[in-house]
Formats: C-alpha cells, structure tokens, sequence
C-alpha cells in the first residue's frame, strides 16, 4: 500500500486522476490547485464545466490556503465534525483556481475520515502538495455524470474505466452516501443554510453553532450538482411503491410477467417473487450504507422496473429520502 500511496501522490503531482475511498462515497481526485488537472475531472465524468468541486484538504490547519474570511462557526464545526462527511461553503481564497470553484467566488472544503484518504492526503502533503505547494485533493464522486455514485472499487472501475490512472480500493465505504453540505459563506444576518441532507443533520449542526441551519427548498439554481432533479440515477425506470401496496403492485407485475427488482426494507408478504431482490436494513443510516451498491445491482440485473419500497417520511431519513427522490427522478434516462 505505501508503493501504491508514492504512486499516487506522483500522479497528483503529475496532473493526473486518483480516485480513492471516502467514508461517504469514492472520490475522482486531481491537484485542486491544477486547472488542467481539475479539467480532467469534468472530462471523465461528462460533467458540465461550471459545476463546483469539493476540495479535500488533510486536516482544517489547511484552511487558509482555501479560504477567507473564515467564520468561526466553520472552525467549530470543523473542530466538531472533521475527519468527518461535513462539507463547508466558504469564500474562496484568491489563489484557488476558478476551475474548481465553478466560476464561483466560494469554494467547498472538507476533510474526510476514511484512513485511505487520509493517508493519500498526508503523503500529498508530505511530498510538497500539487502546484504552487497547495495542499487539496478536488474530487467529486467518481461515477459518470448524473449516475449512481460509487461506494466500491469496482463501482469506480465499472463507471470510469481507464479514464483514471489510478484507483486505491479502500473497500467498501462506510456511510454510504455523499456528505452534508453546509454553506457559511453568506452575507452577515443571513444564517447557514444546507445545501445537501447527509449523516451529520441539521440538528447535529445546529448543537454546535447556536442556530438551526436554514433548509434550501428544491428549486432555484442548482449550485450543487447533487441538487439537480435527475441525480444518482439508474437506467431502469424506478417506481417507488408504499409498503401496504408493495403485495399488490408485485402481483400485477407478476401476472403480466414482467422482470422486475425489488428494493424492500420490511418484512415481505409471502407470494412476492421478484426477478431480483435487495432487502436493506430498516434503519436509515444501515439503509444508507447500502443503497447505492442495491441500485447499481438491481440495475444491472436486466430488470422492466426497479420496485422501490417508500421509505418512511421522517427526519432520520431525509438524507437517504433526498437521493431515492433524485434517484426516481433521472431513472429510465440514458
Ligand atoms: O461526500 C462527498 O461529498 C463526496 C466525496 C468524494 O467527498 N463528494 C461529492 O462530490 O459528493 P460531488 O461533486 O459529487 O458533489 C459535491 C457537491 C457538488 O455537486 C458541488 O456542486 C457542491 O458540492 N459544491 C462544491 N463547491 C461548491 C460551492 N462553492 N458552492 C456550492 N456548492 C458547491
Ligand atoms: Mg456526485
């Protein structure tokens, strides 16, 4: 393995891509710092050129390199919650390359947790950092634009192919889905407002700053990729069915005899018979460490219809109630 971390910190430094494990999702990484590097990202993911990138940073001492007129709300928080799946919005320091930024005048930061991660940055860092000695690691998820974010090596491979020179497998990832996303980069007398529903929740947020951050509504201009409607998307049209009417909609599937996968957290009536089965855990953050690995495979298992189970309608579950809605969403769509 600390052939494998030298190698990549050459890559890095060579302007090449990484992916590596987060504790939340895999992450496509360039030198944050390298515009040719981070245009690559785009490149391999067919992303869209003004949609901002997370840049990852070895530990909050590196802040400033990224960052000013740092709030001391965003020190709390990163006292409170790093290593950890927390995402800041702050104001971009001068030096951060507009390439990462989306053309914005802000920039998202945060230090994971997952050992891997945290190794390749400290190499990183060890080694000099990328260009002009800034330290970040830009990487969104590692999966193809709009499509269902990576929590596996092999997911990565099946998305990205060669277009990476280089994947460190760190297993599977342990929450499962993306970060939380916080945006402190708002003028004075406006509070924090969250940006993206993930494992640390308003509540958690709010115990530490004082104030409950303020809930951006689903409209307007998506500043977060992730914010989109179609998003984390499978190819097999979705169709999200309550838990009572789960033994009807399976029967009528079944009598037309149609292939169709089934994603269930409950206890299932008998004489359900789906082409393919992924049952989760009824518990939302159990349920998240697997949702996106049960939709790639119900997904690829030659299926007319995904069956979802409607998850319940409560704030534990809002971060995982936030993919399943994009997910329904773009599905169908290739
Ligand atoms: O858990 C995660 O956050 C994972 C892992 C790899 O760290 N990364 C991830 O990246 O989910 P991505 O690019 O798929 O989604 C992060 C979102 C982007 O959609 C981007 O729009 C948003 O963060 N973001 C980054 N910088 C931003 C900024 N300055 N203003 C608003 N949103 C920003
Ligand atoms: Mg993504």
């Amino acid at each position: 393995m600390l052939q494998l971390f030298s190698r990549a910190v050459e890559l890095l430094q060579a302007g090449e891509l990484v992916a590596f494990p987060t504790e939340t999702v895999y992450g496509l990484g360039a030198d944050a710092a390298n515009p040719q590097a981070v245009a690559k990202i785009f490149a391999a993911k067919g992303r869209p050129a003004d949609h901002p990138l997370i840049v990852h940073l070895p530990g909050a001492g590196h802040l400033d390199q990224w960052a000013r007129d740092i709030p001391s709300m965003a020190w709390a928080l990163a006292e409170a919650f790093w290593p950890g799946p927390l995402t800041l919005i702050l104001k971009r320091a001068s030096q951060v390359p507009y390439a990462v930024t989306g053309g914005q005048e802000t920039v998202g930061v945060r230090v994971p947790s997952h050992p891997v991660a945290l190794e390749l940055l400290r190499a990183y860092a060890q080694a000099g950092g990328g260009v002009g000695g800034m330290c970040g690691i830009a990487a969104p998820s590692a999966n193809r634009f709009g499509r269902i974010s990576p929590t596996d090596a092999a997911h990565v491979h099946e998305e990205l192919g060669d277009a990476v020179a280089l994947v460190l497998d760190g297993g599977p990832c342990h929450v499962g889905i993306e970060s939380t996303i916080i945006d402190l980069s708002r003028d004075d007398g406006f509070p924090p407002r969250l940006l993206r529903p993930g494992h640390i929740t308003p509540e958690q947020i709010a115990t530490v700053i004082g104030v409950m951050p303020e809930i951006q509504n689903s409209g307007g201009a998506p500043r977060v990729s992730g914010s989109l409607d179609a998003h984390y998307a499978p190819l097999t049209p979705m169709r999200v069915v309550a838990t009572a009417q789960l033994d009807a909609v399976s029967h009528e599937l079944q009598t037309r005899n149609a292939r169709f996968g089934l994603l269930a957290y409950s206890l299932l009536p008998v004489g359900i018979r789906p082409h393919a089965l992924r049952q989760l855990s009824s518990e939302p953050e159990d349920y998240a460490r697997g949702l996106y690995a049960a939709l790639r495979e119900l997904d690829q298992a030659g299926n007319e219809v995904i069956v979802v189970e409607a998850i319940p309608d409560s704030p534990e579950w809002a971060a995982v109630a936030d993919r399943m809605r994009r997910a329904a969403c773009g599905s169908g769509t290739a």
